[in-house]
């Protein structure tokens, strides 16, 4: 009954469609009216329409009619061979496809070399604060994303998620590595492939009896939802660095942020919902990803696989325990109330005293520690932590499902 009236309230206002574009709240939606500006994407300009009822049309139908060409075993085939930016598209893909990605691939007219030469040093220098956060801030974070836990894990790779946060874990990797966008980089690559697993997603879920039973949306993947995800990653990661005081010059954050405008772009998303500037996306973050934040089932079992991803590498240092403090210190006591994870008498009063010490020494700005064990243990988490989350992006290849989670 629950769900089947969440679900009907959203039919029932199916006109909501139309109501939203015309920035008219529903009660469902009330607490989140899209009023941010297209004047502050990088397009500068936009119809300013709630990306909630947007999507990635020329992908969607072109991905649904390869799908039900039955074509995907073969374009996966293919597509494991293209690997590299400035690589041909393998011969024999369906013309119509072969078309879209030509097009797909090719970087926005103000993409900035400069920039993505600065964002190498960035990466360079705050590797390891990077591993950490995109794993254990944006990656535990998605698990309180209720439409995107559901999307996750009703779909075919919810079913092996071990998997999934190795394909995941590759754009957390590419978008790191110094050739990034570079013609002998791979990251246009992961998000080209990427924008093409959200199309067929957004065509297979549909399908599915178990998500839509729970859903409230009828196709998964908005835009406004793909904005909520991009905020989980670099607005998240940029604010963590700012509140631990990490110094970082200021073309070095303007690099970083040029880094992910890229690859939203490059994703499908429209520049007129990509913010040109950290307090844009702050703004917009306010507005579309903390009011969404909540438990659902899904989720909390798609946390606790994360949370057991360190044990099998190292029992002591990355233990479930210590990994699970270090997500209530960094995503606060409701949303580890939400996940279900335990307090811990040693580890919470710890991280709660000594972590931004730490971080003042590491970077300099505080004389060698007065606690020196618990800085060489927090080094050595920083340094297992971030090589645990990007190891899981072994050599792997994302491919387009072509069916859901089988239960
Ligand atoms: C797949 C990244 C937004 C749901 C993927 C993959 C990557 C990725 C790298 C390929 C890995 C794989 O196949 O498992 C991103 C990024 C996003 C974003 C960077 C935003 C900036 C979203 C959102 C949702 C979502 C908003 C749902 C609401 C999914 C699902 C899959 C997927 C269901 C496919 C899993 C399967 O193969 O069954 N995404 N994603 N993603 N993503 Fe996203």
């Amino acid at each position: 009954m629950g769900k089947l009236s969440r679900r009907n309230m959203l039919k029932a206002g199916g006109a909501l469609g139309a109501l939203g574009a015309l920035g008219v709240a529903s009660p469902a939606q009330a607490h989140s009216l899209w009023t941010w500006s297209p004047q502050g994407s990088v397009a500068g300009a936009g119809a300013g329409l709630d990306p909630r009822w947007v999507w990635d049309e020329e992908a969607d139908s072109l991905v649904a009619s390869v799908i039900d060409r039955g074509e995907v075993p073969r374009v996966n085939e293919l597509l494991r061979t293209w690997t590299k930016n400035g690589q041909p598209l393998p011969a024999g893909l369906p013309a119509d496809l072969r078309d879209f990605m030509e097009r797909a691939r090719q970087l926005p007219s103000w993409t900035d070399q400069r920039k993505l030469a600065t964002v190498v040093e960035f990466n360079q220098k705050r590797g390891l604060y990077l591993g950490l956060l995109y794993g254990l801030a944006s990656g535990m974070m998605s698990t309180v994303i209720p439409k995107e836990a559901l999307a996750v894990y009703y779909s075919q790779g919810g079913a092996d998620m071990k998997d999934r946060i190795s394909k995941t874990a590759k754009l957390g990797y590419d978008i790191m590595s110094q050739t990034a966008y570079q013609p002998d980089g791979e990251m246009i690559v992961t998000c080209v492939k990427t924008r093409l697993v959200h199309a067929a997603v957004r065509h297979l879920l549909p399908q599915s009896p178990y998500w839509s039973e729970v859903a409230e949306e009828e196709i998964p993947i908005s835009q406004r939802d793909m904005m909520v995800t991009w905020h989980s990653l670099p607005t998240t990661v940029m604010q963590k660095l700012t509140t631990w005081k990490v110094p970082i010059p200021a073309a070095e954050s303007a690099a970083f942020l040029h880094s992910w405008q890229l690859c939203a772009h490059m994703l499908g998303i429209k520049d007129e919902y990509i913010p040109a500037s950290w307090t844009e996306a702050n703004t917009q973050a306010g507005q579309v990803l903390n009011p969404v934040l909540a438990p659902t089932a899904e989720g909390i079992k798609l946390a606790d696989i994360l949370l057991n991803l360190g044990s099998s590498v190292d029992g002591a240092i990355l233990s479930k325990p210590v990994l699970g403090a270090f997500t209530r210190f960094m995503l606060g006591d409701e949303i580890a109330a939400w996940l279900k994870i335990p307090r811990e008498p040693v580890w919470d009063p710890l991280l709660k005293v000594s972590w931004k010490p730490f971080i003042a020494v590491r970077e300099g700005l505080l004389p060698f520690p007065l606690a020196p064990e618990a800085y060489w243990l927090f080094d050595e988490f920083l340094r297992k932590a971030a090589l645990l989350f990007l190891s899981e992006a072994r050599p792997i290849s994302i491919e387009i499902p072509d069916s859901n989670r089988p239960s």
